[in-house]
Protein backbone atom coordinates (compact mmCIF):
# COMPACT_ATOMS: atom_id res chain seq x y z
CA UNK A 1 0.00 0.00 0.00
CA UNK A 2 1.49 3.11 -0.52
CA UNK A 3 1.35 6.31 1.28
CA UNK A 4 -1.61 7.79 -0.89
CA UNK A 5 -3.40 5.00 0.45
CA UNK A 6 -2.53 5.82 3.73
CA UNK A 7 -3.50 9.49 3.48
CA UNK A 8 -6.95 8.61 2.30
CA UNK A 9 -7.45 6.13 5.45
CA UNK A 10 -6.44 8.53 7.78
CA UNK A 11 -8.81 11.36 5.56
CA UNK A 12 -11.56 8.66 6.13
CA UNK A 13 -11.43 8.54 9.76
CA UNK A 14 -11.08 11.66 10.25
CA UNK A 15 -14.55 12.38 8.44
CA UNK A 16 -16.05 9.42 10.36
CA UNK A 17 -14.80 8.14 13.42
CA UNK A 18 -16.90 6.65 15.70
CA UNK A 19 -17.44 8.66 18.93
CA UNK A 20 -16.31 6.77 21.65
CA UNK A 21 -16.06 8.13 25.17
CA UNK A 22 -12.10 7.51 25.71
CA UNK A 23 -11.28 8.90 22.42
CA UNK A 24 -10.05 12.55 21.16
CA UNK A 25 -11.43 13.21 18.02
CA UNK A 26 -9.43 13.57 15.48
CA UNK A 27 -7.63 16.95 15.59
CA UNK A 28 -8.00 17.18 19.20
CA UNK A 29 -5.25 16.78 21.93
CA UNK A 30 -4.37 13.57 23.16
CA UNK A 31 -7.00 11.58 25.45
CA UNK A 32 -6.49 10.85 29.31
CA UNK A 33 -3.54 7.89 29.22
CA UNK A 34 -6.13 6.30 32.01
CA UNK A 35 -9.19 6.05 29.98
CA UNK A 36 -7.12 4.97 26.73
CA UNK A 37 -5.63 2.43 29.09
CA UNK A 38 -9.07 1.31 30.97
CA UNK A 39 -10.36 0.93 27.15
CA UNK A 40 -7.98 -0.59 25.68
CA UNK A 41 -7.93 -2.81 28.33
CA UNK A 42 -12.02 -3.61 28.41
CA UNK A 43 -11.58 -4.18 24.24
CA UNK A 44 -9.73 -6.99 24.60
CA UNK A 45 -12.01 -10.01 24.13
CA UNK A 46 -15.12 -7.49 24.76
CA UNK A 47 -17.28 -5.45 22.05
CA UNK A 48 -17.62 -1.69 22.01
CA UNK A 49 -21.22 -1.96 22.63
CA UNK A 50 -20.74 -4.08 25.55
CA UNK A 51 -17.88 -1.84 26.52
CA UNK A 52 -19.44 1.56 26.47
CA UNK A 53 -21.88 1.39 28.95
CA UNK A 54 -19.09 -0.30 31.75
CA UNK A 55 -16.65 2.07 30.74
CA UNK A 56 -18.62 4.87 31.52
CA UNK A 57 -19.79 3.45 35.10
CA UNK A 58 -15.83 2.52 35.62
CA UNK A 59 -14.52 6.28 35.09
CA UNK A 60 -17.87 8.08 36.86
CA UNK A 61 -17.29 5.71 40.32
CA UNK A 62 -13.22 5.86 39.47
CA UNK A 63 -11.86 9.37 37.39
CA UNK A 64 -8.02 8.53 37.91
CA UNK A 65 -5.77 5.93 37.92
CA UNK A 66 -4.96 7.09 41.80
CA UNK A 67 -8.68 6.73 42.45
CA UNK A 68 -8.76 3.54 41.21
CA UNK A 69 -5.44 2.07 42.69
CA UNK A 70 -7.05 3.24 46.03
CA UNK A 71 -9.96 1.58 45.73
CA UNK A 72 -10.88 -2.04 47.21
CA UNK A 73 -10.38 -5.74 45.08
CA UNK A 74 -13.54 -6.23 45.43
CA UNK A 75 -15.32 -2.97 44.50
CA UNK A 76 -13.41 -3.62 41.47
CA UNK A 77 -14.29 -6.99 40.66
CA UNK A 78 -17.22 -6.38 41.56
CA UNK A 79 -18.00 -3.79 39.01
CA UNK A 80 -16.17 -5.53 36.13
CA UNK A 81 -18.56 -8.43 36.81
CA UNK A 82 -19.99 -9.58 33.54
CA UNK A 83 -17.40 -8.75 31.22
CA UNK A 84 -15.63 -11.70 31.49
CA UNK A 85 -11.85 -12.72 31.62
CA UNK A 86 -10.93 -12.13 34.93
CA UNK A 87 -7.55 -12.21 34.69
CA UNK A 88 -7.64 -9.06 33.38
CA UNK A 89 -9.21 -7.18 36.16
CA UNK A 90 -6.63 -8.92 38.22
CA UNK A 91 -3.88 -7.50 36.17
CA UNK A 92 -5.75 -3.88 36.14
CA UNK A 93 -5.89 -3.66 39.73
CA UNK A 94 -1.69 -4.79 39.77
CA UNK A 95 -1.25 -2.31 37.01
CA UNK A 96 -3.10 0.89 38.19
CA UNK A 97 -1.42 0.42 41.82
CA UNK A 98 2.17 0.39 40.18
CA UNK A 99 1.40 3.30 37.94
CA UNK A 100 0.10 5.31 40.78
CA UNK A 101 2.99 4.65 42.65
CA UNK A 102 5.58 5.77 39.79
CA UNK A 103 3.41 8.76 39.51
CA UNK A 104 1.89 8.62 36.09
CA UNK A 105 1.50 6.33 32.81
CA UNK A 106 5.36 5.92 31.23
CA UNK A 107 4.88 7.22 27.60
CA UNK A 108 6.97 4.53 25.18
CA UNK A 109 6.17 1.57 24.23
CA UNK A 110 8.97 -0.43 26.15
CA UNK A 111 8.51 1.42 29.87
CA UNK A 112 4.66 0.49 28.89
CA UNK A 113 5.13 -2.80 28.52
CA UNK A 114 7.06 -3.15 31.92
CA UNK A 115 3.44 -3.14 33.44
CA UNK A 116 1.51 -5.73 34.80
CA UNK A 117 -1.26 -6.72 32.20
CA UNK A 118 0.63 -4.80 29.47
CA UNK A 119 0.97 -6.87 26.18
CA UNK A 120 2.45 -6.32 23.13
CA UNK A 121 -1.25 -4.85 22.03
CA UNK A 122 -2.05 -2.89 24.67
CA UNK A 123 1.55 -1.28 24.95
CA UNK A 124 1.42 -0.22 21.48
CA UNK A 125 -2.44 0.97 21.85
CA UNK A 126 -1.76 3.35 25.04
CA UNK A 127 2.01 4.45 23.40
CA UNK A 128 -0.15 5.46 20.04
CA UNK A 129 -3.20 6.95 21.06
CA UNK A 130 -2.52 8.47 24.26
CA UNK A 131 1.32 9.76 23.78
CA UNK A 132 1.48 10.00 20.04
CA UNK A 133 4.24 7.56 19.85
CA UNK A 134 5.22 5.16 16.77
CA UNK A 135 3.74 2.01 17.40
CA UNK A 136 2.51 -0.20 15.04
CA UNK A 137 -1.27 -2.00 16.71
CA UNK A 138 -2.51 -5.23 15.86
CA UNK A 139 -5.69 -6.62 17.38
CA UNK A 140 -8.18 -8.50 15.35
CA UNK A 141 -9.72 -6.16 13.27
CA UNK A 142 -6.24 -5.10 12.19
CA UNK A 143 -4.79 -7.95 11.92
CA UNK A 144 -7.85 -8.58 9.09
CA UNK A 145 -7.61 -5.97 7.06
CA UNK A 146 -3.98 -5.76 6.59
CA UNK A 147 -4.20 -9.43 5.39
CA UNK A 148 -7.00 -8.60 2.96
CA UNK A 149 -4.89 -5.55 1.90
CA UNK A 150 -2.20 -7.48 0.46
CA UNK A 151 -3.94 -10.75 0.03
CA UNK A 152 -2.05 -12.97 3.42
CA UNK A 153 -3.69 -15.83 4.44
CA UNK A 154 -0.81 -16.44 7.29
CA UNK A 155 -1.64 -14.43 10.16
CA UNK A 156 1.76 -14.64 10.86
CA UNK A 157 2.78 -12.73 8.03
CA UNK A 158 0.69 -9.43 9.02
CA UNK A 159 3.13 -7.71 11.25
CA UNK A 160 5.65 -7.83 8.80
CA UNK A 161 3.28 -6.08 6.49
CA UNK A 162 2.28 -3.79 8.91
CA UNK A 163 5.51 -2.58 9.88
CA UNK A 164 6.02 -1.86 6.13
CA UNK A 165 3.33 0.51 5.43
CA UNK A 166 2.82 2.43 8.77
CA UNK A 167 2.66 5.84 8.50
CA UNK A 168 5.75 7.40 10.84
CA UNK A 169 2.95 10.03 11.78
CA UNK A 170 -0.43 10.05 13.46
CA UNK A 171 -0.12 6.03 14.82
CA UNK A 172 -3.14 6.52 17.12
CA UNK A 173 -5.55 7.82 14.40
CA UNK A 174 -4.23 5.37 11.72
CA UNK A 175 -4.62 2.52 14.04
CA UNK A 176 -8.08 3.71 15.31
CA UNK A 177 -8.70 3.94 11.11
CA UNK A 178 -7.74 0.46 10.84
CA UNK A 179 -10.28 -0.73 13.70
CA UNK A 180 -12.86 1.35 12.42
CA UNK A 181 -12.89 -0.04 9.26
CA UNK A 182 -12.43 -3.54 10.48
CA UNK A 183 -15.56 -3.27 12.68
CA UNK A 184 -18.08 -1.44 10.15
CA UNK A 185 -17.05 -2.01 6.76
CA UNK A 186 -14.02 -4.77 6.42
CA UNK A 187 -15.89 -7.29 8.23
CA UNK A 188 -15.42 -10.58 8.90
CA UNK A 189 -18.37 -12.45 7.36
CA UNK A 190 -20.14 -9.12 5.12
CA UNK A 191 -17.28 -6.85 4.04
CA UNK A 192 -18.98 -4.09 2.57
CA UNK A 193 -15.91 -3.02 0.60
CA UNK A 194 -17.70 -0.35 -1.79
CA UNK A 195 -17.47 1.68 1.12
CA UNK A 196 -13.78 1.08 1.92
CA UNK A 197 -11.04 4.36 0.66
CA UNK A 198 -8.47 1.15 0.64
CA UNK A 199 -10.63 -0.62 -2.34
CA UNK A 200 -8.38 0.46 -4.93
CA UNK A 201 -5.39 -1.09 -3.02
CA UNK A 202 -6.87 -4.21 -1.51
CA UNK A 203 -5.66 -6.97 -3.32
CA UNK A 204 -8.12 -9.51 -1.41
CA UNK A 205 -11.06 -7.61 -2.63
CA UNK A 206 -9.64 -7.84 -6.56
CA UNK A 207 -9.25 -11.77 -6.45
CA UNK A 208 -13.05 -11.07 -5.33
CA UNK A 209 -12.84 -13.17 -2.31
CA UNK A 210 -11.80 -10.75 0.55
CA UNK A 211 -13.51 -13.17 3.21
CA UNK A 212 -10.88 -16.23 2.53
CA UNK A 213 -8.48 -13.76 4.29
CA UNK A 214 -6.82 -14.26 6.49
CA UNK A 215 -7.30 -17.75 6.59
CA UNK A 216 -8.98 -19.82 9.35
CA UNK A 217 -7.53 -21.89 11.55
CA UNK A 218 -9.55 -25.24 11.96
CA UNK A 219 -11.56 -24.99 15.17
CA UNK A 220 -10.78 -27.74 17.68
CA UNK A 221 -13.07 -29.47 19.78
CA UNK A 222 -14.03 -27.45 22.94
CA UNK A 223 -13.82 -29.98 26.40
CA UNK A 224 -17.12 -30.65 28.54
CA UNK A 225 -16.36 -29.92 32.21
CA UNK A 226 -19.04 -29.76 34.85
CA UNK A 227 -19.67 -28.22 38.17
CA UNK A 228 -21.78 -28.02 40.96
CA UNK A 229 -23.21 -25.48 43.13
CA UNK A 230 -24.44 -25.09 46.17
CA UNK A 231 -27.80 -23.62 46.44
CA UNK A 232 -28.37 -22.51 50.10
CA UNK A 233 -30.86 -20.20 51.21
CA UNK A 234 -31.87 -18.55 54.10
CA UNK A 235 -35.47 -16.68 53.97
CA UNK A 236 -34.67 -13.56 51.23
CA UNK A 237 -31.00 -14.30 50.87
CA UNK A 238 -28.23 -16.92 49.45
CA UNK A 239 -24.74 -18.29 50.55
CA UNK A 240 -22.18 -16.30 48.25
CA UNK A 241 -18.53 -17.35 48.69
CA UNK A 242 -15.44 -15.57 47.51
CA UNK A 243 -13.53 -17.22 44.75
CA UNK A 244 -9.71 -18.08 45.34
CA UNK A 245 -7.57 -15.26 43.86
CA UNK A 246 -6.02 -17.69 41.04
CA UNK A 247 -7.61 -19.52 38.75
CA UNK A 248 -10.70 -19.66 36.39
CA UNK A 249 -13.29 -16.61 37.98
CA UNK A 250 -10.33 -15.68 40.56
CA UNK A 251 -11.59 -13.37 43.62
CA UNK A 252 -14.99 -12.89 42.03
CA UNK A 253 -18.39 -13.49 44.25
CA UNK A 254 -19.62 -17.09 43.40
CA UNK A 255 -21.89 -19.50 44.61
CA UNK A 256 -20.46 -22.25 46.88
CA UNK A 257 -18.89 -25.30 45.07
CA UNK A 258 -16.19 -28.01 44.78
CA UNK A 259 -13.66 -27.37 41.83
CA UNK A 260 -14.65 -28.29 38.41
CA UNK A 261 -14.03 -31.66 36.94
CA UNK A 262 -13.97 -33.29 34.04
CA UNK A 263 -16.62 -36.62 34.46
CA UNK A 264 -20.27 -35.80 35.23
CA UNK A 265 -20.94 -35.93 38.94
CA UNK A 266 -23.56 -37.52 40.66
CA UNK A 267 -25.69 -35.17 42.15
CA UNK A 268 -29.46 -34.34 42.00
CA UNK A 269 -29.84 -31.04 40.59
CA UNK A 270 -32.63 -28.52 40.42
CA UNK A 271 -31.40 -26.75 37.58
CA UNK A 272 -28.36 -27.26 35.38
CA UNK A 273 -26.80 -24.18 33.87
CA UNK A 274 -24.56 -24.11 30.19
CA UNK A 275 -21.86 -21.89 30.02
CA UNK A 276 -19.19 -21.19 27.19
CA UNK A 277 -16.21 -20.01 28.25
CA UNK A 278 -13.26 -19.86 25.76
CA UNK A 279 -11.32 -23.25 25.85
CA UNK A 280 -14.43 -24.99 27.13
CA UNK A 281 -17.96 -25.42 28.05
CA UNK A 282 -19.56 -26.04 31.60
CA UNK A 283 -22.81 -27.35 32.92
CA UNK A 284 -23.04 -26.32 36.22
CA UNK A 285 -25.38 -28.38 38.31
CA UNK A 286 -27.36 -26.53 41.27
CA UNK A 287 -27.92 -28.56 44.01
CA UNK A 288 -29.80 -27.22 47.03
CA UNK A 289 -27.24 -27.97 49.94
CA UNK A 290 -26.53 -26.18 53.44
CA UNK A 291 -23.54 -24.38 53.22
CA UNK A 292 -21.70 -22.72 55.96
CA UNK A 293 -18.96 -20.93 54.42
CA UNK A 294 -19.00 -17.16 52.93
CA UNK A 295 -21.99 -15.09 53.74
CA UNK A 296 -25.72 -14.70 53.46
CA UNK A 297 -26.13 -12.16 50.44
CA UNK A 298 -29.73 -10.41 50.20
CA UNK A 299 -31.26 -11.29 47.25
CA UNK A 300 -32.42 -8.29 46.36
CA UNK A 301 -29.13 -7.04 46.68
CA UNK A 302 -27.50 -9.29 44.16
CA UNK A 303 -26.85 -6.72 41.64
CA UNK A 304 -24.24 -4.94 44.86
CA UNK A 305 -21.61 -7.49 44.90
CA UNK A 306 -21.20 -8.50 40.91
CA UNK A 307 -21.70 -11.67 39.65
CA UNK A 308 -19.75 -12.98 37.17
CA UNK A 309 -22.46 -14.33 33.67
CA UNK A 310 -22.24 -17.87 34.67
CA UNK A 311 -23.22 -17.65 38.89
CA UNK A 312 -26.04 -14.94 37.86
CA UNK A 313 -27.73 -17.53 35.40
CA UNK A 314 -27.28 -19.94 37.87
CA UNK A 315 -29.11 -18.09 40.57
CA UNK A 316 -31.78 -16.82 37.69
CA UNK A 317 -31.96 -20.90 37.14
CA UNK A 318 -32.24 -21.78 40.74
CA UNK A 319 -34.60 -18.94 41.59
CA UNK A 320 -37.08 -19.87 38.75
CA UNK A 321 -36.78 -23.92 39.76
CA UNK A 322 -37.76 -22.65 42.80
CA UNK A 323 -40.85 -20.78 41.48
CA UNK A 324 -41.54 -23.93 39.28
CA UNK A 325 -39.73 -27.36 40.38
CA UNK A 326 -39.46 -29.36 37.23
CA UNK A 327 -35.89 -31.34 37.31
CA UNK A 328 -36.67 -32.10 40.97
CA UNK A 329 -37.38 -35.57 41.88
N1 LIG B 1 -10.92 -1.91 19.86
C1 LIG B 1 -9.82 -1.89 20.61
N2 LIG B 1 -9.38 -0.63 20.79
C2 LIG B 1 -10.24 0.19 20.15
C3 LIG B 1 -10.32 1.59 19.97
N3 LIG B 1 -9.42 2.40 20.51
N4 LIG B 1 -11.34 2.05 19.23
C4 LIG B 1 -12.23 1.19 18.70
N5 LIG B 1 -12.21 -0.12 18.83
C5 LIG B 1 -11.22 -0.63 19.55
Amino acid sequence: MHANAANRLLHHYRATARDLPWRARPGEPAPDPYRVWLSEVMLQQTTVAAVTPRFLRFVERWPTVEALAGAADEDILGEWAGLGYYARARNLIACARAVAVRGGFPETEEELRKLPGLGAYTAAAVAAIAFRQQAVVIDTNVERVVARLFALTAKTDVRAAAEAFWPPEHSGDFAQALMDLGATICRPKSSACSACPLLPDCKAAALGTPEAFPAKAAKKAKPHRFGVAWWSRHGEAVRLVRRPPKGMLGGMAALPGPEWCSEQPAANPIAIVRHEFTHFTLDLLIVPADHDEGWWQPLAELAKVGLPSLYRKAVDAALAAEREPRLAA
